[in-house]
């Protein structure tokens, strides 16, 4: 708590702690900003919700990773984008269709419905495991192995090196920081995947990875892709969903009111889920993308060439399209949030990771109705990147 005989200001609030009210100048600013990376790379934001939409769907705005990497180059020298392993997320057509399109039946509504028994198999032991404790850390304890364990088993991946798993992850999206440590986070994880690559063609199964490796065969993808395709599914598979679980359990503890209306209206789930989706996104900034030719935003030219960071985040809090777009109103029945994307890139794995975050929140509210947090709001951490909206830890006590 602040002290109330406090007459100084309180120190402003960090970005990776609250990006909100910058992302609201950002809007407010114009249809387009120009920021620069630590780097010194000059990047055009959006941040309104129609200019978002628009640009998620408009094909002049490429993803592939080798041409984003050269403008990065052709403005500052031996920086990084961190793009090194090729995948669906950063390719363009015609390589992204083909990519997609190997994996796309895994993620359909009703191969993931069909899911539902191994992720409340996978939920309920993970609150087992913590059901004798009066305080855990919701992250650690249940929002990071829940995702991980599922994606595991989808894949045919061993789940026993999921810390490694998660460390690889945070050293290769925080790329800036450490390039050291984020190249050999990269070899490692891309090692590791080639090794278990060889352990499933020895003894094949009934995963993805088995189908990948048919695929492969059937000369439908490289070896390199098939490396890339493991590597955005380990990736994309875990690091969303555990931000949605925790999120969505610090704006519970921190809305009383929507607390108990959630507890009173446990068949509104779903539509919960979306608005815990919006309110926080878990992936806050789009991949980068860049122009292929001039586009134009509202009354701005983004001229051809030019790297662009797409908001979800500042699109998701856009008063214009949401209002009382800062506050979190579970019945607030709108689905439009941009949280999974939108157009060619839209979230392959959005009702798996839907049907993650209602499965693991009903079963936990179910459990430990009276959840709140064991420790101050402004002393959790954050995870140390723009891209991604999540909490490194948060301790919760189980019982209040
Ligand atoms: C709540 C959970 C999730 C959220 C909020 C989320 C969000 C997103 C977003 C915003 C994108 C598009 C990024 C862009 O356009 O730059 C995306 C793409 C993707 N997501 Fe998710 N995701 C979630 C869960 C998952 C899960 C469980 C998987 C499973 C493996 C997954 C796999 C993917 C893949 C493969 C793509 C790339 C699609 C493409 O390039 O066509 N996601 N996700």
């Amino acid at each position: 708590m602040e002290s109330v005989t406090s007459t100084s200001a309180p120190p402003p609030v960090p970005y990776i702690a609250d990006p909100y009210p910058a992302l609201a100048r950002i809007r407010a600013n114009g249809p387009v900003s120009i920021l620069h990376s630590d780097e010194g790379i000059p990047m055009w934001v959006i941040a309104r919700y129609r200019n978002v939409r628009a640009a998620l769907a408009d094909p002049r705005f490429g993803q592939d990773a080798r041409r984003a990497q050269t403008l990065a180059d052709n403005r500052v020298a031996g920086v990084t984008l961190g793009g090194d392993v090729i995948h669906m997320l950063n390719s363009d057509p015609p390589d992204h269709t083909r990519l997609r399109h190997l994996v796309q039946g895994a993620f359909t509504a009703r191969r993931v419905a069909a899911m539902r028994p191994l992720v409340e198999r996978i939920t309920t032991s993970l609150l087992d495991g913590v059901g004798g404790r009066q305080t855990v850390d919701l992250v650690q304890d249940f929002a990071f192995p829940l995702p991980m364990l599922v994606i595991c088993e989808l894949l045919g991946f061993p789940a026993e090196e999921r810390d490694a798993y998660r460390s690889w992850s945070t050293a290769i999206l925080t790329h800036n920081d450490d390039p050291a440590a984020f190249a050999t986070a990269l070899r490692d994880m891309t090692d590791y995947i080639e090794v278990q690559l060889r352990h499933r063609r020895a003894r094949p199964g009934e995963d993805l990875l088995t189908e990948l490796l048919a695929a492969r065969d059937a000369g439908q993808l490289t070896d390199d892709e098939i490396v890339g395709m493991v590597f955005l599914l380990l990736i994309g598979g875990h690091e969303t969903t555990v931000n949605l679980l925790g999120t969505a359990t610090l704006a519970l503890v921190r809305n009383p009111d929507q607390h108990r209306w959630l507890l009173a209206n446990p068949h509104a789930l779903s539509e919960a889920i979306d608005e815990f989706l919006r309110y926080e996104s878990p992936v806050a900034m789009a991949t980068l993308r860049f122009t292929t030719a001039p586009v134009t935003v509202d009354d701005v030219v983004i001229p051809a060439g030019e790297l662009v960071l797409v908001s979800l985040g500042g699109a998701n809090r856009d008063p214009d399209r949401f209002p009382d777009a800062d506050r979190l109103i579970l019945d607030r029945r709108d689905t439009g949030h941009l949280a999974f994307g939108h157009g060619l890139h839209r979230c392959l794995g959005a009702f798996l990771g839907k049907l993650e975050g209602e499965v693991a929140l009903g079963a936990l509210l179910g459990r430990y109705p009276g959840l709140t947090l064991a420790a101050e709001v402004r002393q959790l951490r954050w995870r140390d990147t723009i891209m991604l909206r999540g909490l490194e830890s948060l301790p919760v006590s189980l019982h209040g």
